[in-house]
């Protein structure tokens, strides 16, 4: 059953989403060789409890961290630990934060220093890029596959792939609501996109094959031809207007 976000639902979910954002950048600013993958969690959690705001991710069906880390051919849910980053990692941060009952969930990838090659480079902007053209799509009266289909071209145009096994998702006061959002489909497919809708769009793009298996500890997803994987998501709310992005940085009102 999809729940859609009434005007106070969205405030809160303005908030938590702002809150990621904020922390998200902090994040970023602090991935440099030699930091460990552990000190970003700590980093996360402190500056998610300093706003005010509670980690959506720990203790989520058991997970151990208030963020993902997920180095090179580590897609998602990556736990973090001693690893210490190195110069070309491919370092996605994945966040959740919860204020007032309502989480906003978004993830950045970023390469430590440079990117190792221009593939590489090139996988992290189709992913951008793919994100952008699934909000674009996420207009209110269209369907959910014109999304998952939008994201899905820009990824495969460049010779990508697209992840099956994991999705994007109906967020609002649980992390994980219906519908589920497929970075693969057809557009005029899946349910129709009503006002009041939240989804959290994450294309998860591998440099190989689409493939991929979790490892021993029960989180950690990698591709499994080892090949580079990237990851972006924002929450998004859908307003007859257009789509709000919630995952976003305070801007200016002037
Ligand atoms: N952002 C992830 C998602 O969209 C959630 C991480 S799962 C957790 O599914 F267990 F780590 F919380
Ligand atoms: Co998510």
């Amino acid at each position: 059953m999809i729940e859609l976000k009434s005007a106070q639902d969205r405030e809160k979910m303005r908030r938590a989403g702002r809150i990621v954002a904020e922390v998200l950048q902090l994040l970023k600013a602090r991935v440099r060789a030699g930091v460990r993958t552990r000190d970003l969690d700590q980093l996360a959690e402190a500056e998610i409890r300093a706003r005010g705001a509670v980690p959506a991710f720990k203790g989520y069906h058991g997970y151990p961290a208030s963020v993902c880390v997920s180095v090179n051919e580590q897609v998602v849910h990556g736990i973090p630990g001693l690893r210490p980053l190195r110069r070309h990692d491919l370092v996605s941060l994945d966040l959740g934060a919860v204020v007032d009952g309502f989480v906003g969930d978004a993830a950045i990838s970023v390469f430590v220093e440079e990117p190792p090659n221009d593939r590489a480079a090139e996988l992290l902007t189709v992913t951008q890029t793919a994100l952008g053209a699934g909000i674009q799509a996420a207009q209110v009266g269209a369907r959910l596959g014109d999304v998952s289909a939008a994201v899905q071209e820009v990824v495969e145009q460049r010779g990508f792939s697209v992840v099956r096994d994991f999705v994007g998702h109906g967020v609002g006061r649980a992390m994980h609501e219906d519908p589920q959002v497929p970075n693969y489909g057809t557009r005029g497919r899946g349910v129709v996109l009503r006002p009041g809708l939240a989804i959290a769009i994450e294309p998860m793009v591998n440099l190989g094959g689409y493939q991929v298996d979790v490892l021993e500890d029960g989180w950690t997803v990698v591709t499994r031809d080892g090949s580079l994987s990237c990851h972006f998501e924002h929450t998004i709310f859908l307003d007859p207007g257009g789509p709000e992005i919630l995952t976003q940085n305070a801007k200016s009102l002037v």
